[in-house]
């Protein structure tokens, strides 16, 4: 059997790329080929490096706001590499149409909400405000709009009076890695159904 290639994106400690990385042994159908970061001092290069895994760097910074610029670059990394699927594991940067439409439907997403609610930043303390009674992460495929696409699985956990943003950031962490390593395993054995956890 010919594994799938995966690539990880990250712009920070790289918590959930470590989870997938560790995942992909034994009879998973994919293996990791490649972790790149937008930052330098990203935590997530060192854990990629200490488990083996080839490590890249394209600093988003000396493009200055291009970001098709940055994204052409970033490309040519990853098509060294040659990912069949691309996981982005807390990448910080917005990807525009150019950069989807080149790897399309196979660039995947970990954003901690339930989308459709809450995209882009702040969600812990967003579902708060909101007054939701319950909150999560969603891994989706990426297309050109920002945190939306096919979701392939959800987390929903609860929401306890007197809960504070970290209190619930604390809480998603270990089922965000659960989520995103169970919709990976099925993304690369061809099965889109989603994951619906706990
Ligand atoms: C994760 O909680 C992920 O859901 C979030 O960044 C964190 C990265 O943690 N992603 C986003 O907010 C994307 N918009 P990690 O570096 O420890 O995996």
């Amino acid at each position: 059997m010919s594994h799938k290639r995966v690539a990880i994106l990250l712009s920070g400690s790289g918590s959930n790329m470590a989870a997938l990385v560790d995942s992909m042994t034994g009879d998973h159908p994919a293996r990791p080929v490649l972790v790149v970061s937008n930052r330098p001092g990203a935590g997530g290069l060192d854990k990629a490096q200490a488990r083996g895994v080839p490590t890249a760097v394209v600093d988003h910074r000396p493009f200055a706001g291009d970001r098709a610029a940055f994204e052409t670059a970033l490309t040519a990394v990853l098509e060294e590499a040659r990912p069949d699927i691309i996981c982005l594991a807390g990448f910080m940067r917005v990807l525009t149409e150019g950069f989807v439409t080149r790897w399309d439907g196979r660039v995947l997403n970990v954003h901690p909400s339930l989308l459709p609610r809450h995209r882009g930043l702040d969600t812990y303390a967003r579902a708060l405000a909101a007054g939701d009674t319950e909150f999560g992460a969603t891994v989706h495929v990426v297309t050109a709009a920002l945190d939306d696409g096919p979701i392939l699985g959800q987390v929903h956990l609860p929401i306890h009076p007197g809960d504070t943003a970290e209190d619930l950031a604390g809480r998603l962490h270990l089922w965000e890695h659960r989520l995103y390593t169970d919709v990976l395993r099925r993304f690369a054995g061809g099965d889109t159904t989603p994951v619906r956890l706990p």
